[in-house]
Parts: structure tokens; C-alpha cells; sequence
């Protein structure tokens, strides 16, 4: 005992970090190393980097709040009146009366009776899954199953918030689907009628965003109520951009106001900075408050991140200017990149997907466009299918029409050199 035997796989400290290195190593020889091209300015449709300015085509600043003067006053009046921190979660001394307004705010834009707010919506997915799947409720004793339909394509947040639900104790069950196969998920709900599951969740990503594609939620808000099962989405590439008034993919579904459960973040459209929520009825929201664990175990939101939320709202309840300006940009640029010869995934959204194809052509092509001054990044195999290499462009309300003729014409230019058009 104590003495390590000869078959034993204990890594020494040493040996924990040569084999971090090697990962390291390995991650750098199958081009999957992640590396970080730092901005030099303010985030907007124009930045500074790599040592010149270019069109930033890769932030989720959907409608361009991150740097907006009417953002910026918010959050700085909120650090003025509020402080700049909590040094609190919520439970103890971590509640303003600008947390409950923000949670109320959210919930009347989306429709649902109440939201509750956490410390990104990666925190407010782990929360959900973890509080409320494969958990005993008290009411059904020890013999119970859930289960969990979730389309393959879902955010890591939501796969990671359903590794959380009691898989592990065998209480709750998981049916990955393929991604938007809706004959697949509801051929399931029918063959699971005989299993007697306690409680079924069907989960999906409003807006899928590898894809640019959003989920049809008519559809899945039918197929929920015919099967008694709790519709969870998540909203964060949705909220603010999609439908007319920027109330995310069920309004762009004619579903506005029925969905049981969505999840969305501060960090894109509204502002851009952190923050999280989940949003549904209000027996739900206030279950949360007591059983979420990075609700109870973390801090508070920023007061000036409430603030600055709060008048992102404002912003988009008062008139719908900037989520036309972002369709219409949306619009031109789709428009636009296909007429230079080049194949793009179709859609409606601001992410639009430029297909390349390989790998090392999607590497070459962002990192040519960056020295032509367009900031964009390429997505490939494992994060994308093999041979599905892509340029992920993102368009924003702050983009200029000259910004994206620039950025166009440096597409024309590099994907000539380069035989992608
Ligand atoms: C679909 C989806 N859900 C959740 C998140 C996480 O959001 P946050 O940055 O607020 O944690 C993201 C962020 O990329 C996302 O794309």
C-alpha cells in the first residue's frame, strides 16, 4: 500500500504537465490549436487589429450595442448610482431592485412570466438541467425516469447542462437527435409512449451557430404540447435579432409567447458584455432561485451590466430601427457574397457561412483577409463536418454599407488567389 506499483498510471506533477504539452503538441499538428488575434480598439463594426483597421465580421454585436453611447452612459450611470460590484450572490446581500427590474424587463420582452438572471447563460443552461431533470421534485418517489430529446447540434452549454441531470444515477435518459431531424425526435416520442418517462424535455438551439439556421419552432411547439413535453430553447444568437421586433426565432415563428423555457445571454445582442438568463413561468423561475446552483453559489450580476441590459431593452421595446438596420445589412451582404460566385449556407440570419470546403483553405483565407483589413474566422473539422470547412461571417447593425463592400471586395480578392471562387 502507498507504494506506486509498476502498472500504476499515476502521473507525477512533472509528468502532468509534459502531458499537457503534448496535448498541446498535438492540438498545434491537427491545425485545432485555438489561437487569439487581439483587438486593439473598442468592439464595433470597424476595429483595430493586427496592426491595421479592419471590418470586424466576428462578433455576436449583433446590433451593435457593445460600444453604443446610450449603452455606455447606462452602464456608467449604473456603476455611478449602484457601485461596481455586489461582493455578493443574490440570496445574501446580492439583490438590487435594478436585478428584479432587468428579470421583469426580460421576461415581458420575451413573453414568459418571470426570468431569472445568472452569470452568463452557459452558468443559466448548467442551472436548468441540473436543478430540474432526473431531481426527485418530492412528488414521485424513488422509481422515476426523465428524459431529455436534444439535437445534436446544441451549444456545449446545453450538452454540459445535460451531463448534469442525474445521467450518471441513471434517473434521466438522453435521445440526441440528428440535427433538425424532427421526424427522428418525434419517431422517439412515439417509441418512449411505452416507457412511462416521469418527465420528457425537448431542448434546442433557437439559432444554430455554425449554421446560421434556426429551428422551427411551430413545429416543436406542436409536437410539445401533443406529448406533454417541457420545450426548453436556448435564444442567445435569437434574442434581438430575429423576427421583426427582435423578440428571437418564436417570433420569427409565429410562436411568440409559447415557448416553456428559454435561455438567452446579455453577451451578444443586448449589449454584449455578460450575463445570462433563464425565462418561463413563474413556478419555474422561483424553483431556480432556490435550487440553481450557479445561482445560489455565484455572484451577482455587475450593476452596471444591469443597467446597460435594462436600456438594451429600452432600445428595442421603443422602435425596431436597429434590428431592421441588422436584417438589412443581413440582407445585402447574402445578397451580395453569392453574386461574387461564392456558396454560402442560405438563410435568414446574420451569421452567414461561407463554404470553403478544406481546412487549410478556410486557414489561408481568414488569415489573407485579415492582411486585406476583414477580421473573420474559419471553422473547420472537428467543430464542423469534414470537407465543410467555412469562413463564419457575422453581421452587425454598426456596419457601415462601406464597410461591407470593403470587406467584400477583399473576399473577391483572396478568393480568386486563392481558386475558392
Ligand atoms: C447557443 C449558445 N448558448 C449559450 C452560449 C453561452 O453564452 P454566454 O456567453 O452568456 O455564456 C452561447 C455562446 O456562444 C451560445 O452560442
Amino acid at each position: 500500500m502507498g507504494q506506486a506499483s509498476q502498472t500504476s498510471k499515476k502521473l507525477g506533477v512533472k509528468s502532468i504537465y509534459q502531458a499537457l504539452s503534448s496535448e498541446l503538441d498535438k492540438a498545434r499538428e491537427s491545425k485545432t490549436y485555438k489561437v487569439e488575434v487581439p483587438v486593439d480598439s473598442i468592439q464595433g463594426g470597424v476595429v483595430q487589429a493586427a496592426g491595421r483597421s479592419q471590418v470586424m465580421l466576428a462578433s455576436n454585436n449583433y446590433l451593435g450595442l457593445a460600444n453604443h453611447p446610450r449603452i455606455r452612459e447606462a452602464a456608467r450611470k449604473g456603476l455611478e448610482t449602484h457601485g461596481y460590484g455586489l461582493a455578493s450572490v443574490r440570496f445574501l446581500c446580492g439583490t438590487q431592485k435594478i436585478h428584479l427590474e432587468l428579470e421583469e424587463r426580460i421576461a415581458r420582452f420575451l413573453g414568459t412570466e418571470a426570468a431569472i438572471l445568472h452569470s452568463s447563460c452557459f452558468a443559466a443552461n448548467e442551472a436548468l438541467f441540473a436543478a430540474l431533470v432526473g431531481s426527485d421534485l418530492g412528488v414521485t418517489g424513488n422509481d422515476y425516469r426523465d428524459v431529455i430529446y436534444s439535437d445534436q447540434l446544441n451549444h456545449a452549454s446545453i450538452i454540459d447542462g445535460i451531463r448534469l441531470a442525474r445521467i450518471a444515477v441513471k434517473t434521466t435518459d438522453v435521445r440526441a437527435y440528428k440535427h433538425n431531424d424532427l421526424a427522428q425526435m418525434k419517431s422517439w416520442l412515439e417509441e418512449d409512449k411505452v416507457k412511462d418517462y416521469r418527465m420528457s424535455v425537448i431542448a434546442t438551439d433557437g439559432v444554430f451557430s455554425m449554421e446560421g439556421e434556426y429551428a422551427d419552432l411551430a413545429d416543436f411547439v406542436k409536437t410539445a404540447r401533443e406529448n406533454d413535453a417541457l420545450l426548453f430553447v436556448d435564444e442567445s444568437h435569437a434574442t434581438g435579432v430575429l423576427g421583426e421586433t427582435g423578440r428571437g426565432t418564436p417570433e420569427q415563428c409565429g410562436v411568440h409567447g409559447k415557448i416553456d423555457v428559454i435561455s438567452g445571454t446579455l453577451g451578444k445582442a443586448l449589449g454584449g458584455a455578460n450575463g445570462g438568463f433563464i425565462a418561463g413561468k413563474k413556478v419555474l423561475v422561483d424553483y431556480l432561485r432556490q435550487k440553481s446552483r450557479p445561482y445560489t453559489f455565484s455572484n451577482s450580476l455587475p450593476p452596471a451590466i444591469v443597467c446597460a441590459a435594462i436600456e438594451a431593452i429600452n432600445m428595442l421595446e421603443e422602435d425596431n430601427s436597429l434590428v431592421s438596420r441588422l436584417h438589412q445589412n443581413t440582407d445585402y451582404f447574402r445578397k451580395e457574397i453569392k453574386r461574387l460566385g461564392f456558396k454560402i449556407l442560405e438563410g435568414i440570419h446574420p451569421i452567414v457561412p461561407v463554404m470553403v470546403g478544406e481546412a487549410s483553405t478556410a486557414m489561408d483565407m481568414s488569415s489573407h483577409l485579415l492582411d486585406e483589413g476583414v477580421y473573420v474566422r474559419g471553422l473547420w473539422y472537428p467543430v464542423v463536418p469534414k470537407g465543410e470547412a467555412r469562413l463564419r461571417v457575422q453581421i452587425s447593425a454598426d456596419h457601415q454599407v462601406q464597410d461591407l463592400d470593403k470587406a467584400l471586395s477583399a473576399f473577391a480578392k483572396v478568393g480568386k488567389n486563392l481558386g475558392v471562387i
